[in-house]
């Protein structure tokens, strides 16, 4: 190369001689070859020639093409030069350049320059030298490179690869010539972290290596790596706790004070990283509250939040901490359960089966986490053991009734209350009001107690008196105050003899009794029940009989009666005192009464004569004719008086005759005891309570009339025949002949036989015997009795 340049540099100098000496301007050391080194830097000058001979103050030079075109090259920079009208012109690399022989290795440069609008031109071939040195990165190599690296790095991590501006053929070595000793590792270019990393603490934060790169012939370039350690934060913020559980009750006041959360370390903030309007948190303190009501009856997804909750530094927002807090919404048991019906009213009737179904209730409670619930009845003293619950259905549970007087008190009305529970804390109730209004059925037949009633009456109660009453009952109870059958006679008697009253069952007597005729009733009596049901009478009423007995109970209205109605009787005057004359007056009564007293009413001269239960003594006879003389005949009035009040009685006359016999005669000879008897009887009834005078003394004056009609008889009797031989003493008047009784008179005989010193009388035949024909008396009008054969008579 040198070679060539100094052959080309005389041929160059003969065409500059050339060119002036013809006065023309002209290109001085155009042509050129020229050899640049590919590490020629950018603004490096390359090459200078010369314009020579131009007048041209401001002469024009330009690159108007290269071969290859490149813009490494600078336009050429014109400069005056010392010698006259010369100007020197430099060509230099452009900032861009960066030569690379194996790219290009010659540039051929086309310049042109203008002088006073003379155009001439020129080439330049500049031919790419290989470089021989290695090239250092630019700024590497002059102001050196910067590394920040984080202090926490680790070891041997590549820091920094040293770049060399092209690549080089041969082997590089590179070298860490400060700091010394080593700290950094360089390996094929590349600079590592030291094995023990680094600490900013420690403050060795800023290191500045000088690297060399050496080829293997000994060329080199270096450069400056600054490596400055940034310093680590170390997070202390630090949550306490893992997580954190809380149970709040709904519906408190905003603002609630749920938990609180807390974080070690300096500056710490909180903040809730969950979305979440219902809490809020305290960014300093770390209380997480409400925000507002919670109502999980209106947003029941509250029941159970997960807030995410961060606590950081103040100053260094990476260093936090996260935690989770789950928060519990309970519910709170405010609403007690709402039912439907809310009150129960309903009618049944009393028949109603047990286990019927009355009511379903459903009830719901507003509460959300309330979900049992429950049902009790509560029933008061009246209705107890009525109706049960069967889960939330109201049943019957035991027979219904209408039919008591606790019932009507009850307005026939069986009242209880449901308590309607739920299962909060505490639980809350609903009471539900029953009301079970009962109606009534006709379930029972009347009913008499007994079904036979026996009623007694006196015969002379009077009509329209009360007798007694029918008791009939029926076990269903109806609103009436009294009873709730009606009575009615069903057999009637006709007439009617009683009536009954329809409600009270009172018998009362229509028709006059007589026991003697009828004495006893049987009445059939039907029962019927009174609205006793719903449906109206007569639908379901119900009927019965039974039967009513009534005694008629005897009244003493008839007075005795005795048969026969008078005696007569004979007897001896020598009849022993304690034999009987008669042993009784054979009476009877139509009423119920048989025992009578008796008692001398009259005709007793003398006071021959007394009667002791029923049966007549004498107490002796006088018949000595210079002392008492006792008449004959007597004619005794016995009062026979029935015995319970009101007493009755009648007067039976007796009339006994007295025979006056020797006690002698009486023994030794039969024939003198003939006797003769003519009974003759007077009847007079009156009332024994109340005999009054005039009447005695009337009576008394009829029968001594009537004795002195007798003793006339007798006397007339006496005159055609005689019966008895008499003694002279004691010589009774002989009485009434009585041939036609003869069987009589042997019946008087034989019971005289066995026992001679008595003389016992003998009740003679009845009255029909004795008179035969009933008369009046023209004078006093009273009628009597007669005989037609013998002409007695007998009052009556
Ligand atoms: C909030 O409650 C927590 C416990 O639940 C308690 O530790 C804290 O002190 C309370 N904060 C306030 C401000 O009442
Ligand atoms: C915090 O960390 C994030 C990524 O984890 C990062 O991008 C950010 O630069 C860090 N900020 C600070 C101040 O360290
Ligand atoms: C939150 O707490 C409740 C009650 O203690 C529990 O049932 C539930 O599983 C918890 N949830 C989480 C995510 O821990
Ligand atoms: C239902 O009746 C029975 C007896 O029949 C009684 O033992 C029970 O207590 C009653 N139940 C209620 C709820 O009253
Ligand atoms: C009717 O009979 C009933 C049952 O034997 C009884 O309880 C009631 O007292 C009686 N009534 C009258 C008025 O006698």
């Amino acid at each position: 190369m040198e070679e060539a340049t100094s052959l080309l540099f005389p041929l160059l100098i003969l065409l500059t001689v050339i060119q002036s000496s013809s006065g023309q301007a002209y290109l001085d050391d155009l042509p050129m070859t020229d050899v640049i080194d590919e590490n020629t830097p950018p603004k490096t000058p390359l090459y200078t020639f010369y314009l020579r001979r131009c007048t041209d103050p401001n002469p024009k030079a330009r690159i108007d093409h290269s071969n290859p075109p490149t813009n490494f090259f600078n336009d050429p920079i014109v400069n005056e030069y010392s010698d006259l009208n010369s100007y020197k012109i430099q060509i230099t690399a452009s900032s861009a350049a960066a030569f690379d022989s194996d790219d290009v290795n010659l540039y051929q440069l086309f310049i042109k320059v203008d002088c006073s609008g003379r155009l001439l031109e020129g080439q330049l071939f500049l031919q790419v030298q290989p470089s021989e040195e290695p090239q250092c990165e630019a700024k590497f190599a002059s102001i050196g490179e910067t590394v920040q690296v984080r202090e926490d790095v680790a070891p041997f991590t590549e820091l920094y690869k040293v770049v060399l501006r092209r690549p080089s053929y041969s082997t590089l070595t590179y070298k860490i010539t400060q700091p010394s000793p080593e700290i950094f590792s360089i390996d094929n270019g590349k600079v590592q972290v030291p094995a023990s990393g680094f600490n900013y603490k420690s403050g060795n934060n800023k290191f500045t290596l000088q690297i060399t790169v050496e080829n293997a012939k000994g060329k080199s370039c270096s450069g400056t790596l600054t490596i400055e350690v940034l310093p680590v934060y170390h997070n202390t913020v630090k949550f306490t706790s893992v997580s954190n559980t809380v149970v709040i009750n709904e519906n408190q006041f905003p603002a609630i004070n749920v938990t609180r959360v807390k974080a070690s370390g300096d500056h710490v903030l909180y903040e809730l990283i969950s979305p979440t309007t219902a809490y809020y948190i305290d960014q300093e303190l770390g209380t997480i509250r409400t925000s507002r009501i919670l109502d999980l009856e209106k947003n029941p997804e509250l029941k159970q939040s997960i807030l995410l909750i961060r606590a950081y530094n103040k100053y260094h927002h990476n260093d936090s901490d996260i935690i989770t807090v789950n928060i519990t919404v309970q519910d709170v048991n405010e609403m007690p359960p709402k039912c439907s019906p809310a009150v129960f009213v309903t009618e049944v009737p009393e028949t109603t089966p047990i286990e019927t179904v009355l009511s379903r209730f459903s009830c719901f409670d507003p509460d959300v986490s309330n979900t049992i619930i429950n049902f009790q009845l509560m029933s008061p003293a009246s209705s107890r053991y009525k109706f049960r619950m069967q889960n939330s259905a109201l049943q019957v549970n035991s027979t219904l009734t209408y039919d008591s007087e606790e019932m009507a008190r009850n307005n026939f009305q069986y009242t209880a209350n449901i308590l309607v529970t739920d299962n909060g804390i505490p639980p809350l109730t609903t009471v539900i009001p029953v009301l079970v209004k009962v109606t009534r059925v006709n379930q029972y037949y009347p009913q008499c107690n007994p079904g036979t009633q026996i009623f007694a009456v006196n015969e002379n109660t009077p009509l329209l008196s009360f007798i007694g009453q029918v008791n009939a009952t029926d076990r269903d109870y109806a609103d009436i105050k009294s009873n709730n059958v009606e009575f009615s006679i069903v057999d009637g008697h006709s007439p009617r003899v009683f009536f009954i009253a329809p409600i009270s069952g009172a018998i009362h007597l229509l028709s006059p009794l007589d026991r003697e005729v009828r004495a006893q009733y049987k009445l059939t009596i039907q029962v019927a029940d009174v609205n006793n049901d719903i449906k109206p009478d007569p639908i379901n009423q119900k009927t019965i009989t039974c039967i009513a007995i009534i005694n008629v109970q005897d009244f003493n209205d008839n007075p005795p009666e005795c048969k026969p109605p008078h005696y007569e009787t004979t007897i001896c005057s020598t009849l022993m005192m304690t034999s009987p004359i008669f042993e009784n007056i054979p009476c009877s009564d139509k009423d119920d009464n048989n025992r009578f007293s008796y008692a001398i009413v009259g005709g007793n001269i003398n006071n021959r004569f007394r009667i002791r239960n029923g049966a007549l003594y004498h107490s002796g006879f006088s018949y000595n004719l210079q002392d008492v003389y006792d008449p004959l005949t007597f004619e005794l009035l016995i009062e026979v008086t029935d015995d319970p009040p009101p007493r009755l009685s009648t007067t039976v006359a007796v009339i006994v005759r007295v025979i006056p016999c020797p006690t002698t005669i009486l023994t030794t000879t039969q024939k003198t005891t003939t006797q003769k008897r003519e009974p003759q009887i007077v009847t007079l009834t009156e009332f024994y309570w109340a005999p009054d005078p005039w009447f005695v003394t009337v009576m008394t004056i009829t029968g001594i009339l009537l004795l002195a009609a007798l003793a006339f008889l007798i006397w007339k009797i006496l005159s055609r025949t005689t019966y008895c031989m008499t003694t002279p003493k004691e010589a009774s008047q002989p009485l009434l002949q009585n041939k036609n009784v003869p069987d009589i008179e042997a019946h008087v005989a034989k019971e005289q036989q066995p026992n001679m010193n008595q003389k016992e009388p003998i009740p003679l035949s009845p009255l029909s015997l004795q008179f035969d024909g009933r008369a009046q008396d023209p004078v006093s009008g009273r009628d009597y009795l007669f005989n037609s054969r013998t002409g007695e008579r007998r009052w009556i």
